[in-house]
């Protein structure tokens, strides 16, 4: 007896056929002598009928869910007013001639059967659903979801193998690869008191395998990074990793577009219309406040700092930047007040209402009359304001813009994409009192902001991009530094000196000075991907098995402490902490 079908392939075109499905018990009902079992695989559901002349009865009678069974039977149309339209096998049943239990189950620790019927699971805690991850991973979305990723990642290698691409493993057991998050370290045994760390992305590795003349490399690599966690933060997690050689930025953001628009096409049935918006980081800072705006909804900021210099609103008079923003909508003290907390952590939030054909309340009688035109704004509309350095204030706002993008519903259905170009090189680290890269110390500068490289730092851009889709960064490159001379600056420029470049990156130095390729790419960040084209809000609901927030993973219960023993065989010694 082999198993001829799944279960949710079964239709009208098998009726009168004798089929052998095998899979989990969904539900089991018995309704006056009758029993159904809605029999369940990885397509979806077919309904059994055993009647109580039938063999399969008595082992019928004993199943519970989620047990594991063989059923034989014969397909039958169902009559009309039993058709369930809800799933895909809704016009047929099996009707069961033999009933072999495979294997007992615990009944489930939380119910997984009613979406596979086209209703809504019950809600269960994230917790419990990881704890009981094998149970969770059975439920409709994740097979879903988990079916999509597959479909994303076929749909790449299909893409990328045809342009040319060729993928290549890169270590995990390697060195540290600075992406700006802190290292996992894997202590080595055969070399005492010395560590791997696992790579946070394979960035090193891409552009050595460009110097060796690949031309075209992809991986669907693992990253590590011990980072804080967050809904799109994980600290193992997947990227795209691509990299081109002999190209400029245009080439690179040119195929990646063609590579988004297959995969969407070919996962999802969803055409992205390419070219992708482009925008630079300074517009998309000045207009949405946020180098990853969400442009589902309109709702730009307005620049009105001349306005106000020199006035007599003194907050405001000398302020670097003041920026504005019209709520389409009144808005009543109280959600002022929730916005105000919003807008806090980064800066204050002032405000005033348009009534009766004038501003009033809260900062009105500061506010220019010729404002009024100038920011659009309608009878009982807010308005809202941040004031202070730039960078501050234009995310302030931006993260007020967010929350009323919420709020309001104002967000529209689909995919909106963009390119986010033209980022700074470095930006400043009051902490440290230097200056840092904002992508990675291997990104090239513009090469027209070249001469400024010492003399004025924080103008010059760099030749890097960040692919935004529905507000969420999903991708992210550059264009690198081919030339060890122009490295060696940069490293000079972020206060690594010759010795420690040496001693860190010395081996990508030397791979520089055997004849580099001008060469860029970029890394997508797959969990993200999927997540927002499955709708989740979470990378967690496209992982199999995930970390919670907390970095541990209730399944397995790792991190785990290790016996004494093997942390001798690494010679370490734990340190008693404070607590
Ligand atoms: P970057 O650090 O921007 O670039 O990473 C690329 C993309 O990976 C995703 N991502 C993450 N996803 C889940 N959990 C995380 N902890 C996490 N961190 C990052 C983001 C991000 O856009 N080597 C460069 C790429 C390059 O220059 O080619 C890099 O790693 O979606």
């Amino acid at each position: 007896m082999r198993r001829t079908h799944y279960c949710g392939n079964v239709n009208t075109s098998n009726v009168n056929e004798q089929v052998v499905l095998e899979g989990w018990v969904n539900r089991r009902r018995d309704l006056g002598g009758l029993i159904f079992i809605d029999l369940r695989d990885r397509e979806g559901l077919v309904q059994v009928v055993v009647q109580p002349e039938s063999l399969a009865y008595a082992e019928a009678d004993r199943v519970r869910s989620e047990w594991v069974v063989r059923v034989r039977g014969t397909v039958q149309a169902r009559p009309a007013e039993q058709v369930n339209a809800r799933i895909a096998s809704g016009e047929v049943e099996v009707v069961a001639e033999g009933l072999e239990v495979l294997a007992e189950a615990k009944t489930p620790p939380f119910p997984i059967d009613a979406a596979w019927r086209g209703e809504e699971d019950p809600a269960v805690s994230e917790d419990i659903r990881m704890r009981y991850r094998v149970v969770d991973l059975r439920r409709r979305a994740l097979q879903r979801n988990l079916r999509l990723r597959h479909e994303v990642v076929a749909a790449i290698y299909r893409f990328l193998d045809r342009e040319g691409f060729i993928s290549v493993e890169t270590p995990f057991l390697t060195r540290s690869t600075p992406e700006g998050a802190r290292d996992f370290l894997v202590p080595s045994r055969l070399q005492p008191g010395q560590f791997y760390a696992l790579p946070q992305s394979p960035q090193l590795f891409k552009q050595m395998l460009m110097v060796a003349g690949y031309d075209r490399y992809f991986q669907i690599a693992r990253c590590f990074r011990d980072e804080d966690l967050r809904a799109d933060r994980q600290p193992d997690f997947t990227q795209l990793d691509l990299e081109m050689s002999f190209v400029d930025q245009e080439d690179v953001l040119e195929l990646n577009e063609r590579l988004a628009a297959y995969v969407f096409e070919e996962a999802l049935g969803v055409e992205l219309p390419i070219p992708f918006p482009r925008m630079t980081y300074a517009e998309a800072m000045n207009r949405y406040g946020s180098d990853k705006p969400d442009l589902r909804f309109g709702l730009e900021m307005h620049d009105v700092t001349e306005r106000f210099r020199g006035g007599e609103f003194r907050a405001f008079a000398g302020a670097e930047a003041v920026k504005a923003l019209v709520a389409p909508a009144a808005l009543s003290r109280r959600e002022i007040e929730e916005l105000e907390a919003i807008a806090k952590g980064k800066g204050g939030l002032a405000w005033s209402r348009y009534e009766g054909g004038a501003f009033s309340g809260g900062i009105a009688k500061f506010i220019p009359e010729e404002l009024a035109r100038e920011l659009g704004v309608q009878e009982g509309q807010t308005a809202l304001f941040v004031a202070g350095p730039w960078r501050k204030s234009v995310e302030s706002l931006g993260a007020v813009r967010l929350e009323l993008g919420k709020r309001l519903g104002l967000a529209q259905g689909g995919f909106k994409f963009l390119w986010v170009v033209d980022f700074p090189l470095l930006e400043w680290d009051e902490e440290n009192g230097r200056w840092t890269y904002m992508h990675h110390p291997f990104t090239s500068p513009n090469l027209e902001d070249l001469e400024l490289l010492e003399r004025d730092p924080g103008k010059v851009r760099a030749l890097a991009y960040d692919m935004v889709m529905n507000g969420t960064e999903v991708g992210g490159g550059s264009i690198r530094i081919h030339r060890r001379d122009l490295q060696e600056r940069m490293f000079a420029l972020l206060g690594i000196g010759p010795e420690e470049a040496q001693e860190k990156f010395g081996f990508l130095l030397e791979a520089l000075s055997f004849g580099a390729p001008p060469h860029g790419g970029i890394a997508w960040g797959l969990d993200r991907w999927v997540a927002n084209m499955a709708g989740e809000g979470s990378i967690r609901e496209v992982i199999a098995f995930p970390k919670n927030k907390e970095g541990r993973d209730p399944l397995t219960e790792a991190p785990s402490p290790v016996a004494e023993a093997q942390l001798a065989e690494l010679g370490i010694a734990l340190r008693k902490s404070d607590g």
